[in-house]
């Protein structure tokens, strides 16, 4: 009997078997050119020359934008007060999402809080309002030049991301006629990302009201990032979707992670613009459900929220604003007297683009060439245009430190070094 139990098992499960353990599909088809290019891309750089990375939308990296005191003691009181270790309601403690509505509301609308939902970071957020919205099998549309995290998402949920264009010359608006070209039944979001990374543009509102109309027309709720809201320096004053749209029901994310420069502290939201209940219920609940999976975003950073919106001082803004257009300046005073380049002024959002006219140099291939010999020259480092899905731009960060004017002198010099060099 006891020979028999042995055999059976030693046929059956009992078997020790080589480990065979697939990857997912979800990892498998997950890959964000962006996190790939700050964490593992390596490209050897001058040994000579310091390295200046222009590739970061991490404002806190050089370390000449540190956080208000305001925030930074909001949070110690958030963790003296032993009050906030407890977990909080998934999708955020009500102190949290007032705080949030208040920040958000405008002349034009005032948002209540329960059309708030926390999230971890607005990454968090773009993730939940995505899976509230699309399914495998659907589309969304997205801009190009964009934000990489969106095809990323899209690209381990089996959802087509659709590019529309975006006219670098006339400010980086849409295609509007080219957006709607896209639109068919299985359309389930416009995604809009103002002000914009990579491109630093600022929409006007008459812009936006253009998007609203066409998502109206076709009947396509919008999800609009503004997680760089209010982070603006040029002509164009910052103007949220949320308080324009009439109609058209719209998401729009956002955070703390750029304007008050904390993006480690991980805290971001969607707050619902649904004028005439088209989201309904159902979609307010789905989105309260989707923060169960991670239940919320850290309950000391939710309780410190309300002071960070509220009490971080106008002058802190003003500094860093100052700074991101002086640089921005710079680099597009120096680099526009190349006429082998084609940069686009910034008027916000942090980064400026800059077009490459690669058939004018001889001896680069290609735009990620010309990025390889630059930062192999003149260890300077930017980031190319796959990550952004912009064929011959690149993207700079405007956030480097004035205090270095050197580096920075170094930084607008070396496309000279280089272009001269491959003229
Ligand atoms: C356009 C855009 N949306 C969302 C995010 C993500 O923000 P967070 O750091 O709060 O997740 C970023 C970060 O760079 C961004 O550039």
């Amino acid at each position: 009997m006891f020979f028999l139990v042995y055999v059976v098992c030693r046929m059956s499960t009992c078997e020790p078997r080589d480990w065979d353990i697939p990857v997912s599909y979800t990892a498998q088809n997950t890959f964000n050119p962006i996190r790939n290019v700050v964490e593992t891309m390596h490209i050897e750089e001058n040994p000579q020359l310091e390295v200046i990375r222009l590739t970061v939308g991490d404002p806190t990296v050089f370390g000449n934008l540190p956080p208000s005191e305001e925030c930074v003691r909001a949070l110690c009181d958030a963790i003296k007060s032993g009050k906030n270790n407890g977990y909080k309601p998934a999708y955020g403690c009500k102190e949290a999402r007032n705080a949030v509505a208040k920040y958000s509301s405008t002349p034009e609308y005032i948002v209540d809080a329960e059309d708030v939902v926390l999230a971890s970071g607005c990454s968090g957020a773009i993730e939940i309002a995505l899976s509230a919205l699309v399914d495998r099998g659907y589309n969304i549309l997205i801009p190009r030049p964009g934000f990489s995290l969106y095809k990323c998402i899209c690209g381990s949920r089996g959802i087509e991301a659709r590019s529309y264009k975006l006219f670098p010359e006339n400010g980086w608006e849409a295609d509007l006629d080219g957006m709607a070209s896209l639109i068919d039944e299985r359309t389930k979001l416009i995604v809009v990302v103002n002000p914009s990374n990579p491109c630093g543009s600022v929409y006007k509102r008459e812009h936006l009201e253009e998007i609203l109309n066409i998502a109206e027309k076709y009947r396509v709720p919008v999800l609009c990032d503004e997680v760089y809201a209010h982070v603006t320096f040029g002509k164009e004053p910052f103007h949220s979707m949320g308080s324009l749209t009439k109609n058209v029901p719209v998401l729009v994310v956002g955070g703390i992670a750029k304007r008050f420069l904390v993006p480690g502290w991980r805290i971001g939201w969607i707050v619902i613009h649904d004028r005439n209940n088209s989201f309904g219920f159902k979609i307010r609940q789905a989105l309260r459900r989707l923060c169960q999976v991670i239940v919320g975003p850290c309950s000391v950073i939710q309780a410190a929220l309300p002071t960070i919106l509220s009490d971080c001082p106008t002058q802190f803004f003003e500094k860093t604003l100052n700074l991101m257009k002086k640089t921005s300046n710079i680099f597009y005073e120096s680099l526009s007297l190349l006429s082998e380049l084609y940069p686009v002024r910034s008027q916000g959002a942090m980064y400026m683009l800059i077009g490459i006219k690669v058939d004018r140099l001889h001896n680069v291939k290609d735009d990620v060439d010309f990025t390889q010999k630059l930062m192999a020259e003149q260890s300077v480092l930017f980031c190319q245009q796959r990550v952004f899905n912009a064929p011959t731009f690149f993207a700079l960060s405007s956030h480097v430190p004035w205090k270095s004017r050197e580096s920075l002198a170094r930084g607008s010099r070396s496309f000279v070094v280089i272009i001269e060099r491959t003229l």
